[in-house]
């Protein structure tokens, strides 16, 4: 690797030529402009993305640390949040704070129960938290930072949380429940009503996480029957019970990435996650969100993109996301090996093999062979969509690829054993929970160490070639021995089943 970008220049590099270098750099990067990414970008329109970039740019030195110097980010971010409540059907005891996204609403929910739990019921020196395992991730990470407990609850056959299984978990150190509308994995909405009323009759919050759902569930609701995937049952504020909610704008609400909103019924819950350090020598300091220095531009655009849009544009986008997404359930579910897990409520498809043996994450490395990005999921090995707009523009051709690679796996049962696949099988299954843990955290610490595996920046301009990305940093290989283990089990299971 050249030093290129890793020491302080002597002398600063030529503003414009670091500009071409960036642009070179850029195409390493998943071609997400070409609709070749699912999740990770939203993308709502050119015109839209120029508006965004526009307001971004206006306010973008603004720190909204300090309301009383920034007073426009103060309106802004408080329109956002009482936009965004309204659409969730609270009222005006519902208060809130923009994050800078769905992971950091979730902590600050996470903490806000700890920190509530700690104040009402002080005895309780292991806090934990109710799940279902469909939650998204952060509320581990939660759990991680926070000291606390997240335990883990199995789903109902349809993917949808368990309240009974939930119930069953609730104890004398459970200080809150989770449920998702929708949640990441498989575009189910949870039996909200339910864990509502389980929260209601053991006194204990409930987060509702539509930090994915937030801006695309309740205009979905709002389609014709035909239009919709499967019924919306109510998800929100208007559920007693529900105590909090998460919901992301820079997701379907299409703003600048660094922006959610996070909402509680009452003060009394949002003051918990407020910190003041009063005796500093620095100054009074009181933040409320785990930020210092809040980017001011993302409130802005936030405010911008759902000011722009409304209520017509979000509805609008609600209609052509879901044409695109049922182009695709349709077209996955026509393949006799493939079948959607679960009924999604909205813009999310997690579909897997029928067939047992037959390889998800092989058909998988050939679409990445083909040039798609995609998320897998595991337990049920799955390959994952989170769809948007621009989507109907490769549709047909996204369809075409995936025939071709079931195809393929069809006709080459190896390719399970290939590429990144038997990795992502090795991951999934494998016994040792602790042991993958830490392989996969070493995994993220390599990339970070003074010779971590980074791609090259180049010498200089001229030669743009020289400068595009070398590699990306691999993936860990799956020792020789344990594919061929894999393989004979395959081969003798395949023997046996003919
Ligand atoms: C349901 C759900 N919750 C939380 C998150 C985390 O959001 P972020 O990546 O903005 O931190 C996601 C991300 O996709 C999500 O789908």
């Amino acid at each position: 690797m050249n030093d290129r970008g890793t020491v302080l220049p002597k002398q600063g590099v030529d503003r414009q030529v670091l500009l071409d270098e960036m642009r070179v750099l850029r195409d390493g990067d998943v071609d997400w402009e070409g609709n070749r990414a699912f999740g990770l970008v939203y993308h709502h329109s050119k015109v839209h993305t120029d508006f965004i970039r526009e307001a971004h740019g206006l306010f973008f030195s603004t720190n909204g640390l300090n309301p009383m110097a920034f007073r426009s980010l103060q309106k802004m971010e408080h329109g956002v949040v009482r936009t965004t409540v309204t659409m969730l059907h609270g009222d005006d005891e519902v208060v809130g704070t923009m994050t800078s996204g769905g992971t950091e609403s979730i902590l600050l929910a996470m903490l806000t129960y700890r920190q509530y739990a700690r104040k009402t019921r002080p005895w309780i020196t292991r806090p934990e938290i109710v799940v279902p395992e469909s939650a998204h991730a952060a509320f581990y990470k939660a759990g991680e930072y926070f000291d606390m407990r997240i335990v883990k609850t199995p789903l109902q056959s349809d993917y949808r949380a368990d309240p009974k299984a939930m119930a069953a978990c609730i104890n004398d150190n459970t200080i809150g429940l989770v449920g998702s509308a929708a949640c990441y994995p498989y575009g189910v909405i949870d039996p909200i009503e339910d864990l509502a009323a389980l929260a209601l009759k053991h006194d204990l919050p409930l987060h509702v996480d539509g930090c994915i759902g937030g801006f695309m569930v309740p205009f979905v609701e709002q389609l014709r029957e035909d239009e919709r995937l499967s019924p919306i049952p109510p998800f929100d504020f208007r559920v007693p019970g529900v105590t909090s909610m998460s919901a992301d704008v820079h997701k379907y609400g299409y703003a600048a990435k660094g922006a959610s909103t996070v909402m509680y019924r009452g003060m009394k819950y949002l003051r918990c996650q407020i910190s003041a350090a009063t005796d500093w020598c620095g100054g009074v300091y009181a933040s409320p969100t785990l930020a210092g220095t809040r980017p001011g531009a993302a409130i802005a655009a936030a405010w911008a993109s759902l000011q722009a849009l409304g209520e017509d544009g979000l509805l609008e986008n609600a209609r052509a996301t879901m044409a695109v997404t049922r182009g695709f359930r349709d077209g996955i579910e026509a393949i006799p090996e493939l079948q959607v897990f679960g009924k999604p409520a909205m813009s999310i498809l997690a579909y897997g093999s029928k067939v047992k043996g037959f390889s998800t994450y092989a058909v998988g490395d050939f679409l990445e062979s083909r040039g798609w990005h995609l998320d897998r999921l595991q337990v049920p090995e799955a390959l994952h969509l989170i769809i948007n707009p621009g989507h109907a523009q490769i549709l047909d051709q996204y369809l075409a690829d995936l025939r071709d690679g079931v195809e393929y796996v069809k006709s080459h049962p190896d390719a399970a054993f290939e590429g990144s696949a038997p990795m992502y099988g090795l991951i999934a299954k494998a016994p040792m929970r602790r042991m993958v843990k830490n392989q996969v955290i070493d995994l993220i610490a390599g990339m970070y160490t003074a010779d971590g595996e980074v791609p090259d920046i180049g010498p200089a301009p001229e030669g743009a070639e020289e400068g595009a990305l070398v590699a990306p940093p691999s993936a860990p290989g799956v020792p020789k021995p344990v594919i061929w283990l894999m393989k004979l089990k395959a081969r003798l299971g395949r023997l046996v089943g003919a």
